[in-house]
This record gives C-alpha cells, sequence and structure tokens, in this order.
C-alpha cells in the first residue's frame, strides 16, 4: 500500500540505546520503525555494548552506530539538527537522572541537550530503581519539561523478580512516536467508538455471534487519540490489545453495547459505530443448557437499534455509521444514512478482497449527502484516517 499515509514515513529517527537488558528490543524497535518508512541512527552508551552489539544495530538500521562523543567532533550538534524525533529505548536510571539535571557528559545525554524537537523515553529497570524516590523526581522533571514517556509495564523483570519496570512493548512505543508526530486536529472531541461483535445468548453456553474482530474500530480509536481526541471504546468480545489511553468499556450483547452507548452519548461529540451489532436476539434466553433434541427452533427478535436511538436525539453527536453488505451497490447504505440521521456512512462489501472481517485492510466507500469518495485498499490505520480526515473537513 504504497501511497497510503503513514505518519512515520520519511521520518527521521534518533534512537538513544542505554545500558539495560531490555537494549536487545532496540533491533526489532528498528526494524518495525523502518518497515513504517523512517529512517533510524542509532546513539548507544558504552555501558549499551554490554547488552546489544554496535555491529547487530549497524545492519538492524544501515547506518554507522555512534557511540563516541569525540570520534565525529560535530555528531553532537549535527545528529541532532537531522532528526524528527529523539526516542530512548530501554531508558536507564542512569540517562534519566543525566538528562533531568543537564548533564552531558558523552554523546548521547549531550545530543539530548543539543536536540530540539519531541523526546520520547521508554524506561526500563527493576522495579526498586524505578520506584526509588530520586528516580522519580527525575522522572517527574522530564515530563514536566514535556518529554513524553511510554511504558514502562508490570511483569517478570529479567532479574528474576516481578514488578513494574519492563520496557513498553515494542508496538507501544511506535504507538506513542506516532502520536507524538501527528497532528492534533481533535483535540476537542469526545469519541466514542464502538468495535467487535456482540453475542446473543441462547443459553449458558451458547451464543448467536459474527465474524467481526474489531479492528475497524481499534484503529478508528487509535487514530482518534493519536490525534488529540478523547476516546470511549466500547467493544464487544475480541483478542485485540486495548488501545493505552482509551476509557474502554467491554460488552458481550447488543442491549449491553445500547446500554453503554446510551451512558456516554450525552458526553460525546461523536458517535462512530464500528461494531457489528447482532441484528437479532433470542426472545428468550433459556436459564438452562438446551437439552439435545431432532430440532430447535429458534424465536429471535429484533435486537436493539443502537444508531437509530442515537440518531432521535434532540442533541445528536455527529453519527458515523458501517454499512457492511455482501454486493457492490451503495444504494441501502445510502437509504440507512438518511433514515437513521446519520452523518456518514462507510460503506464495505465484505465479499471483497482485502475488505471486511479480520483482515488487516479494508476497501471502502465514504458516503456523506449526495457526495460518494471510494478508497482503494488499505490498511485499516489508513481507513481510520481517512474516515477522521473527512470528518474533521464536515465540521470544520
Ligand atoms: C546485568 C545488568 C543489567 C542492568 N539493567 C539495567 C536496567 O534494566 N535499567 C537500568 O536503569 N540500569 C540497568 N543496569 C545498570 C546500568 O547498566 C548502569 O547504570 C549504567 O551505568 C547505565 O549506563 P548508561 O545509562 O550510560 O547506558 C544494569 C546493569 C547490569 C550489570
Amino acid at each position: 500500500m504504497k501511497n497510503e499515509r503513514k505518519v512515520l514515513r520519511n521520518k527521521s529517527i534518533l534512537l538513544g540505546v542505554t545500558g539495560g537488558v531490555a537494549a536487545y528490543k532496540s533491533l526489532d524497535l528498528i526494524r518495525r520503525l523502518r518497515e513504517e518508512g523512517s529512517s533510524v541512527k542509532v546513539i548507544m552508551t558504552g555501558a549499551a555494548k554490554n547488552f546489544a552489539t554496535p555491529l547487530s544495530l549497524e545492519v538492524a538500521s544501515g547506518h554507522r552506530v555512534c557511540a563516541d562523543i569525540f570520534s565525529d567532533p560535530m555528531s553532537h550538534i549535527t545528529l541532532p539538527a537531522d532528526a524528527d524525533i529523539f526516542v530512548i529505548a530501554p531508558a536507564t536510571a542512569n540517562i534519566i537522572g543525566k538528562f533531568a539535571n543537564g548533564i552531558a557528559d558523552d554523546l548521547l545525554s549531550t545530543c539530548l541537550l543539543s536536540f530540539r524537537g519531541k523526546i520520547v523515553i521508554a524506561p526500563a529497570m527493576n522495579w526498586r530503581m524505578y520506584e526509588n524516590p530520586v528516580f522519580r523526581k527525575n522522572l517527574k522533571t522530564l515530563l514536566s519539561l514535556g518529554v513524553i514517556q511510554v511504558g514502562p509495564e508490570k511483569g517478570s523483570l529479567a532479574c528474576g523478580e516481578e514488578g513494574i519496570g519492563k520496557m513498553a512493548d515494542v508496538p507501544d512505543i511506535i504507538e506513542s512516536l506516532k502520536s507524538a508526530l501527528a497532528n492534533k486536529d481533535l483535540l476537542n472531541e469526545n469519541i466514542l467508538v464502538t468495535a467487535g461483535p456482540t453475542r446473543e445468548y441462547l443459553d449458558p453456553v451458547r451464543f448467536l455471534s459474527n465474524r467481526s474482530s474489531g479492528k475497524m474500530g481499534y484503529a478508528i480509536a487509535r487514530a482518534a487519540l493519536r490525534r488529540g481526541a478523547e476516546v470511549t471504546l466500547i467493544s464487544g468480545p475480541s483478542s485485540l490489545d486495548k488501545p493505552k489511553g482509551v476509557h474502554f468499556i467491554s460488552v458481550e450483547t447488543a442491549w449491553d453495547m445500547f446500554n453503554a452507548v446510551a451512558g456516554e452519548l450525552p458526553s460525546s461529540t461523536v458517535l462512530i459505530m464500528a461494531a457489528a451489532v447482532s441484528d437479532f436476539t433470542p426472545a428468550k434466553m433459556s436459564q438452562k443448557k438446551l437439552e439435545k433434541s431432532e430440532k430447535l427452533i429458534l424465536h429471535l427478535e429484533r435486537s436493539p437499534d443502537i444508531i437509530a436511538a442515537a440518531g432521535k436525539k434532540k442533541k445528536k453527536p455527529f453519527i458515523i455509521g458501517f454499512a457492511a453488505e455482501t454486493g457492490r451497490k451503495t444504494e441501502n447504505a445510502r437509504k440507512k444514512l438518511k433514515e437513521k440521521n446519520m452523518d456518514m456512512i462507510i460503506f464495505n462489501d465484505v465479499t471483497e478482497a482485502g475488505a471486511g472481517f479480520d483482515v488487516d485492510t479494508n476497501k471502502v466507500v465514504i458516503i456523506e449527502g449526495e457526495k460518494e469518495i471510494s478508497l482503494p485498499v488499505l490498511s485499516k490505520d489508513a481507513v481510520a484516517d481517512a474516515i477522521l480526515d473527512r470528518m474533521v473537513k464536515i465540521r470544520a
């Protein structure tokens, strides 16, 4: 997907690697950043060489690794001057302490002082170090100066202990770089996104559901967060990781989702219904597991129409719906748009290659008013941004 917009495409990233066990993860971080289209230059500390070799970082980044301030006397100025963003991963207690106190005694710490852009740090250390009040004070100083922190997580640490101090996962570090560089055009929006399938129970162990994975809705929630919105994500059962920073509400049935949306609607400026809400629900759920029999006739009734209810509100938010169809026609989606008082509807033919359930791409038509904008097959992240772009334009 050559032409799609990517926040990290053609960005110059300066990566500082410091002396912690998590330094081996820097290789994966470099690889994934390059996949996003970024160019990565690495500065490592002397201590970091005990944990990752300069050669491996050089091979991964495709650039000479810089470590010595005196081998190229101007590098402490030129390296930061050429970079769009600076990330330290892993960030030791030592580099955080040095930076917070203006110490510049090696290439990395000196570059940090001469850099003028956004700085992201991914602290990683033993929990005792992380909870040390001296370290906390240094970290607080950096955060108060606008440095962006990602992680650490709780978990089993390299030393064998359990606790807080595990470096953030690579996708989370990448997400925080994207967020740091993204255009914050949704700062005043409270966006309510629904995602995933619902489950309509026949009895305590059986339910009717559908193939929705939640990928499209989760991508919209991440994109909206990145662009500065407050985001509430109401999700049916999904195996996806919760996007960090969203207000997350987990639901199962269509009625659960209806009630959760009703509760959040008054404080939302935008509702994006990417969930695949079941149209039908059993008229009565059996409290006991249904016995095996030759035949079972199910009585289904309509489940609540969440969008239609939202569209009838006096103070309705901007409403974006999805119409997953098995056919190429957009008429039906256009009809839903009008009938349910939506502002925009995203049509996709789930039978088309690269579109629909459980894949990472989608091919959609954005319909608003009389306009139809057909997008090519794009990643769901790119589709999410395209939908939000269109919404921003209409609301401007
Ligand atoms: C085996 C081992 C693992 C270490 N892991 C960490 C770590 O995860 N985080 C940390 O802050 N320091 C860790 N340290 C201590 C740092 O390596 C030490 O503070 C060093 O001076 C950091 O230098 P730098 O910040 O210039 O890379 C570790 C030390 C050893 C010997």
